[in-house]
């Protein structure tokens, strides 16, 4: 495992795989609801030759008609006839439906949640190469797209075919020669269809893209909005949101275009053929060749003939937008994680463990720098500070630690073991892990904190609240516990934030806690209090605490002072105010403060 990460954003239009690979895709749901379809497609078919008995019950009534040899009961038994029919094709045509659309429906719901979960399990870096926009335009786009192939595309290609094939047998039964004659505009119409499903294609991918585009624009918009309204940069956004607005609009408009044409011209081609009957049939009756009533039974079975060869077209146009779908589903979900893919069995967490890093070097894409170099580092049961300047890995090491990012082999092992021999999650259920920009939900307080143990009780939530000095601002809250934060609920400031997601990951009650810059917001007074909270619960614990606050860092067993990637330093306190001029610095600028004033003027 040499390349840490795969290669930068992937083409745009991927390349199209195999048809048979992208159809493997389905197969699952095909053979899930097997039973399903062939009671949708037979009721289906026998709707179309019920359909086109009529035409022959007509033919009886005008050929008596016009000879004059009918009786009245003689047309009510046909009438009865066609209405007996008509029923079963009502029935009928709701069953298919039925069937066949819930088909689609049930395998859209297979394929999103296939999709889903393929999602859940994908590294870091390809959440980096796939914006939001782009996965929901798989989610949504994409999934409807091969949805209304697998529906209405399959009904109106069994339909057309089977329809085209039994009437144009119908009509060969009436005769030969004016059949060849009424479908001569047909073939061009085949034609005509096949080369635009070939452009509508080509500009089908576009609308997508852009459709992505322009999701992932307003997406960024309304998440920063209070960056666009402190810039005063509405009018800015505005503009560039309907410039993107305006060429997707453009590009479905030249979708619209050809779409518009493929039924004008299959309406053309059918009146084309209508008038061949008109003229040629009409001569074959006035010389006796024809029956009036086979003449009749023609003609309608030609209007019969105009939907499934419009149909084709628009079959070929669904199928064209499934299978491009269906591609970029296809190659989201060969995208693989590039952490070791082993399966995790559940395995409880150990009691004391600890990390070492061996010369550990990453960079976060081939071409970047390395953001950690030649590190060396045992990280077990203690208090550890980290700090150093902005940029300097801190972040970086916590996120190899909590296995967020690939690794090659050799460089960090937990315990004896290298990482890669173990299931991430495994190596995860180890960390409780607090980012450096807490992510709440918009859900109750108690729920917020309950996150990783959804079964902890109120007092262990109450507990690790309490831990994390927050417990008293939870119940000034409104509704203490149940208030709602987030989106839709009390906006909590910066500080009590990170303490909730601090109580969070103290309530897993995991054997390590890595605090990422995970209390720069709170108040020194109350960080110590926090601190000392930490000492007593995680006395034989592992607890990683990056910050670049002295007081805090003069607290803990050991600091590690990070710059540009590599350990420039390590020890306790003291050592490091002896040792290191980047330590000494930090620490002459906050605990000096007049100090640095003189300094600085
Ligand atoms: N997701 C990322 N992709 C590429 N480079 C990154 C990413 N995250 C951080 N970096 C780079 O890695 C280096 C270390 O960053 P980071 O670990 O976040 O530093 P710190 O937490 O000490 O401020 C920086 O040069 C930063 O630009
Ligand atoms: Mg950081």
């Amino acid at each position: 495992m040499e390349t840490i990460s795969p290669d930068r954003p992937g083409p745009a239009r991927p390349n199209r795989a195999g048809l048979a690979q992208l159809l493997n895709l389905l197969r699952p749901s095909f053979t899930r609801h097997r039973l399903r379809l062939a009671g949708g497609l037979t009721a289906l078919i026998v709707v179309d030759f019920l359909q086109l008995i009529i035409p022959r019950i007509i033919k009886h009534g005008v050929d008596g008609l016009a000879a004059l040899t009918i009786s009245r009961d003689d047309l009510l038994r046909l009438a009865m006839l066609v209405i007996v029919i008509a029923i079963a094709v009502a029935t009928l045509r709701f069953v298919w439906r039925y069937l066949i659309f819930g088909f689609s429906r049930l395998l859209e719901e297979s394929l999103r949640n296939r999709i889903f979960s393929h999602l859940l399990r994908m590294d870091a870096p390809f959440f980096e190469r796939h914006t939001p926009g782009d996965l929901m335009a798989h989610s949504s786009n994409d999934l409807a797209a091969v949805q209304m192939a697998c529906g209405m595309g399959l009904v109106a290609a069994a339909d057309a075919l089977v329809m085209s094939v039994a009437t144009i047998i119908f009509m060969l039964h009436i005769h030969v020669q004016l059949t060849l004659l009424a479908l001569l505009p047909m073939p061009f119409l085949a034609w005509f269809t096949r080369s635009l499903a070939g452009r509508l294609h080509h500009r089908f991918t576009t609308v997508q893209e852009q459709f992505s585009l322009l999701t992932e624009f307003s997406r960024s918009a309304v998440i920063s909005i209070r960056l666009i309204k402190a810039y005063t940069m509405e009018r800015f956004q505005a503009a560039a949101m309907a410039s993107l607005g305006r060429q997707y609009v453009k590009s479905n408009i030249a979708v619209a275009f050809i779409q518009g044409l493929i039924s004008p011209i299959a309406t053309l081609a059918g009146n084309l053929g209508m008038l061949i009957i008109l003229f040629v049939g009409g001569r074959l009756v006035i010389t006796g060749i024809l029956t009036m009533g086979d003449f009749v039974a023609f003609i309608s079975y030609l209007a019969m003939l105009v939907w499934p060869m419009m149909a084709i077209g628009w079959v070929a146009n669904i199928v064209q937008r499934g299978l491009t779908s269906l591609n970029r589903i296809h190659h989201l979900l060969i995208s693989q994680s590039a952490l070791p893919d082993i399966a995790d069995r559940g395995e409880p967490p150990l009691l004391r463990p600890s990390f070492s890093l061996r010369g550990l070097t990453f960079k976060y894409a081939p071409d970047l720098q390395p953001a950690l170099g030649d590190i060396d580092l045992e990280i077990g049961p203690g208090i550890h500070g980290i700090t150093g300047r902005t940029g300097s890995g801190k972040s970086t090491l916590c996120r190899l630690l909590a296995r967020l990012y690939p690794v090659p082999d050799g460089l960090i092992y937990f315990g004896d073991r290298d990482v890669n021999t173990l299931p991430p999650a495994f190596v995860r259920r180890h960390i409780a892990y607090v980012g450096q920009e807490p992510i709440l939900f918009s859900d109750t307080v108690a729920a917020n904190i309950a996150l990783g143990r959804p079964e902890a009780t109120e007092e262990e939530i109450i507990e690790a609240a309490r831990s994390a000095a927050i417990d008293d601002e939870i119940r000034d809250l409104p509704d203490g516990y149940a208030t709602l934060i987030g989106e839709r609920g009390v906006k909590l400031s910066g500080g009590q934030r990170q303490r909730l997601a601090l109580a969070r990951a103290l309530l897993c009650k995991r054997p390590v806690l890595v605090i990422d810059d995970g209390l720069s917001a709170v108040d020194v007074a109350t960080e110590h209090e926090v601190f000392a909270g930490l000492r007593q619960r995680f006395a034989d614990r592992t607890v990683l605490i990056v910050s670049n606050r002295i007081k805090m860092l003069s607290l803990t067993d050991r600091i590690v002072v990070l710059d540009e990637g590599r350990i420039v330093c390590a020890g306790g306190h003291d050592e490091l105010l002896a040792a290191s001029t980047l330590y000494r610095s930090m620490y002459d600028k906050q605990m000096r403060p007049q100090a640095g004033e003189e300094a600085g003027g």
